[in-house]
């Protein structure tokens, strides 16, 4: 999988991928990251990517004429299966979208700023948006960092075995059962007995009740109930 991240903002998206099971995804050739400083991609010499809004009103828009620079090079060079624009008045992002972003080989994310981008955008190139929750960041490269973590730890031979996705909360609409792990016994808090019985099949129906009753109490929603 290939993801190519436009922002103004460059420096924000690199740690994130500079540690841990993202670095290592990288590492293995799973994944590549390509970061666009949309700046570089503007002909005059004040490096203006934005400007502002016709009509009057407070704030900046991004400008059209850089995106299309950047976008159209890119898709000159590769097809492109997404173009995702992060906005807070996207479509809310879930554990279905990254599964089903996660099957994708060459995605694009458009990371928003100030009052956001020229509508144009939106309607030429963009063919997903976005959000990550009803609040509102300084700009999309928190919410592209969100969305790259979700899905690149999905690509098969990502995580080991033992770290599994597939046993993460909302992969069957349930939340993950509580897990446990040395001391035992913690100043007399004790490890539920069936975790240390050895008998697999019970710990593995334990674990399913468990995960049905979290869901109950902490995400009923998930479950169809109010
Ligand atoms: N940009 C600013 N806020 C955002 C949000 N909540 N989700 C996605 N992109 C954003």
């Amino acid at each position: 999988m290939r993801i190519d991240i436009i922002t103004v903002v460059p420096d924000i998206l690199t740690s994130p991928f500079e540690v841990s099971i993202l670095k290592r995804a990288i590492e293995k050739g799973l994944v590549e990251i390509h970061l666009h400083n949309l700046r570089d991609y503007v002909t005059d010499n004040y490096k203006q990517i934005d400007d502002y809004q016709f009509g009057g009103g407070a704030g900046m828009v991004m400008m059209i004429e850089p995106i299309d620079k950047c976008i159209t090079n890119l898709k000159s060079q590769r097809d492109y299966d997404e173009v995702i624009y992060m906005t807070p008045d996207g479509d809310k992002f879930d554990q279905r979208t990254a599964n089903a972003l996660s099957l994708k080989g060459n995605i694009i994310i458009l990371c928003g700023h100030y009052k956001g981008v020229d509508q144009r955008v939106r309607d030429h190139f963009v063919t997903k948006e976005i959000s990550i929750g009803d609040y509102v960041l300084s700009g999309g490269e928190l919410a592209a960092a969100v969305v790259c973590d979700s899905i690149i730890r999905l690509i098969p031979g990502v995580l080991g075995n033992e770290t599994s996705a597939l046993t993460d909360s909302f992969q069957d609409d349930l939340l993950a059962p509580p897990v446990y792990t040395r001391p035992a016994d913690y100043k007399g808090w004790k490890v539920p007995e069936i975790l240390t019985s050895g008998n697999f099949p019970k710990i593995e129906s334990w674990r399913e009740d468990q995960s049905y009753e979290r869901t109950k109490k902490l995400r009923p929603d998930l479950l169809g109930e109010e």
